[in-house]
């Protein structure tokens, strides 16, 4: 059995998907249902024995200490996290609780677990990180590899950062059996809205603005989630305890041709009605408080020791998403219901 915890968010419940999808093994997933999970994600899998599902959070030491003496799991896959940039700008409280105290309370179990377990070398735990940890780069400095040097500027990639350096730190004192994860933007199926992609797609078909930060000249590397996915996997199974793997798309986009990609699409799969573009709708609105320029990922570790490679080009990976939006309006409108309407308030005043 894997025990996954937000495994009703974004990435965690594509993983889930995908996990059933091609194994028997049995998933546990906790998760807090915070307003980024959704028991929709899942929906596909109700009455799937496969999946079994606890409402509760990582920094309930006690809960997960049960789950995992009941379930004994051969892994832990660790995606709960609070995730979004701009919330830790406006309340970093959340972030340092789930991230870094979340983590080690995880931890702290797991080490347990595993101490009771005659220290299983077959067991993992699997931290899922962000190359946000590394900081910002200039247009000409070379790519994140695993050893760049962690210097992480918003209170969520402290956080995350934060919460990696206890994974490492397990793994040296204690010997517990983990692999890290440092991934670039993901993008796809059920992405919460109020991140760059989904919120330019719904707003374009509400006719709202398209806000872009700045002079929409920052590059994020992209990779579609299903690809991560497969890393993660990848990963579990053949990573080397102790070791960090970065993982990334080859796809560094600014924000602008991000934008202006989805804008083509819905031009071509949903027209408006007056005939214009959407890229009509784009707006530049105040920057970011400590905007990080550039990201960029050198995937090569995972590539040659793994043999991982994603399998959707940024052009293959957001025709599918802006078509599952398109196709997927009920779960949107199941999203974005009032403490979403807050958040846009809030953010965008
Ligand atoms: P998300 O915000 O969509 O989902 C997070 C999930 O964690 C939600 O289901 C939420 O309910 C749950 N959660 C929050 N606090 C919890 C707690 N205390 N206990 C249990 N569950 C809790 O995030 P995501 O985009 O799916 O990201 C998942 C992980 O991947 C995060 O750790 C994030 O840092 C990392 N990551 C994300 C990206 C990206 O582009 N989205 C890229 C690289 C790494
Ligand atoms: P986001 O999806 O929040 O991911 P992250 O900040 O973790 O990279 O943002 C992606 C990029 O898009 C980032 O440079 C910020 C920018 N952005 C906008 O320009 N406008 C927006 O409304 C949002 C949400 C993000």
């Amino acid at each position: 059995m894997l025990f996954v915890t937000g495994g009703a968010g974004f990435i965690g419940s594509n993983f889930v998907l995908d996990w059933l999808a091609q194994s028997d093994e049995p998933v546990l997933n906790l998760d807090a249902l915070t307003y980024a999970g959704n028991l929709g994600n899942l929906r596909s899998l109700e009455g799937d024995e496969g999946h079994i599902f606890v409402h509760g959070s990582i920094a309930d030491g006690a809960l997960v200490e049960r789950l995992l003496a009941d379930y004994r799991p051969r892994a832990i896959v660790n995606f709960a996290a609070e995730s979004h940039v701009d919330r830790s700008i406006h309340g970093p409280a959340d972030f340092i609780d789930t991230n870094i105290v979340g983590t080690f309370r995880l931890l702290e179990a797991a080490r347990a677990y595993w101490s009771g377990g005659s220290k299983d070398d077959s067991f993992r735990f699997l931290h899922i990180s962000t190359d946000e940890v590394f900081g910002t780069l200039d247009a000409d400095d070379e790519a994140f590899h695993e050893e760049t040097q962690y210097q992480p500027n918003s209170p969520y990639s402290a956080s995350k950062a934060a919460s990696d350096h206890l994974v490492r730190a397990y793994h040296h004192t204690y010997g517990l059996p983990v692999l890290t994860t440092n991934c670039s933007n993901n993008y796809g199926p059920f992405h919460f809205p109020e991140k760059l992609i989904p919120l330019v797609i719904n707003n374009a078909l509400l006719g709202r603005p398209l806000p872009l930060y700045g002079d929409g000249q920052q590059i994020r590397d992209w990779l579609y989630v299903k690809d991560h996915c497969s890393a993660l996997r990848r990963v579990l199974q053949s990573g080397v305890p102790g070791r960090t793997y970065n993982v990334g798309g080859w796809n560094e986009r600014t924000n602008l041709d991000v934008v202006q990609s989805i804008c083509d699409l819905l031009d071509e799969l949903k027209p408006r009605d007056d005939g214009q573009s959407y890229r009509g709708q784009i707006t530049f609105v105040t920057d970011r408080p400590g905007h990080d320029r550039r990201y960029a990922i050198d995937a090569r570790r995972i590539e040659s020791e793994l043999g991982w490679r994603p399998s959707e080009t940024f052009e293959s990976g957001i025709r599918k998403t802006v078509g599952w939006y398109l196709d997927n309006a009920e779960w949107v409108r199941n999203v974005t219901s009032g403490s979403y309407r807050n958040w846009l308030e809030k953010q965008y005043a």
